[in-house]
């Protein structure tokens, strides 16, 4: 199996472009935020504070989780429930970043993980993938992007699904989140020394193009 590995900071737009590259390819593309975010919703839903990491781990094992790949993408289910779009809110953005800190979540989620990339092509987006998740990963991409072009996404991703948080405060719980993800002890958001790094700020098709040679040029012996 091929296994291509996603990694960089929030609104860096890793998503849309595995997505992109998944379907140029015919491989499928795991989401593992939406992993995290998941457990987020777990954790608001059963009233436990995401700080309060000694009652999110008493609550990980109540937690069930599945992934399933259709045609237009993945589907992810909370208890069998399809919580896809429940877990893009701001509010679950920062339960996700918080329960994504601790140890024992993300050992919780790990094999999931690895599970899916022994037995699919697949390209993974995440935050560790190809520093813990997949180190072995055929080709692995660190994505950059202006800090100010992050901000403007984010904030039109969350102005369309109707959440009007200003530019402003987009900016700064990115810059939270971003430096507690990147600072934290544990499988920190930071580039695999082995890593390819994508600058995403310009034209998407061309990000794509400079992707596909990339992996193309790497995987041609596997193939
Ligand atoms: O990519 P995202 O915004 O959906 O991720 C949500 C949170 O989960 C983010 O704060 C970082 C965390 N995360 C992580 O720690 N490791 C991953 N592989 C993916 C996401």
């Amino acid at each position: 199996m091929i296994n291509i590995a996603i990694d960089g900071p929030s609104g860096a737009g890793k998503s849309t472009l595995a997505k992109a590259l998944a379907k140029e390819l015919g491989y499928i593309h795991t989401d593992t935020g939406a992993l995290y975010r998941t457990v987020g919703l777990a954790v608001r839903r059963a009233g436990i504070s995401p700080d309060d990491k000694e009652a999110v781990i008493a609550l990980l094992p109540s937690v069930r989780i599945s992934l399933r790949y259709e045609a237009d993408g993945q589907k992810i289910y909370l208890d069998g429930e399809d919580v896809g779009a429940l877990i893009r809110t701001n509010d679950i953005s920062s339960y996700a970043s918080k329960v994504s800190a601790i140890p024992e979540v993300r050992a919780f989620l790990l094999e999931l993980q690895r599970g899916i990339a022994r037995e699919n092509n697949v390209i993974m987006d995440g935050r560790d993938i190809g520093t813990v998740i997949l180190p072995d990963a055929e080709v692995k991409f660190f994505i950059t992007v202006s800090d100010e072009e992050r901000a403007r996404r984010r904030h039109r991703e969350l102005a369309a699904r109707g959440e009007s948080l200003s530019l402003e405060e987009v900016r700064r719980t990115m810059a939270e989140r971003d430096k507690s993800d990147s600072t934290r002890e544990i499988a920190p958001a930071v580039p695999a020394p082995d890593a390819v790094f994508l600058d995403n700020t310009g034209d998407f098709t061309e990000t794509v193009s400079r992707a596909l040679a990339i992996i193309r040029s790497k995987t041609e012996r596997h193939e």
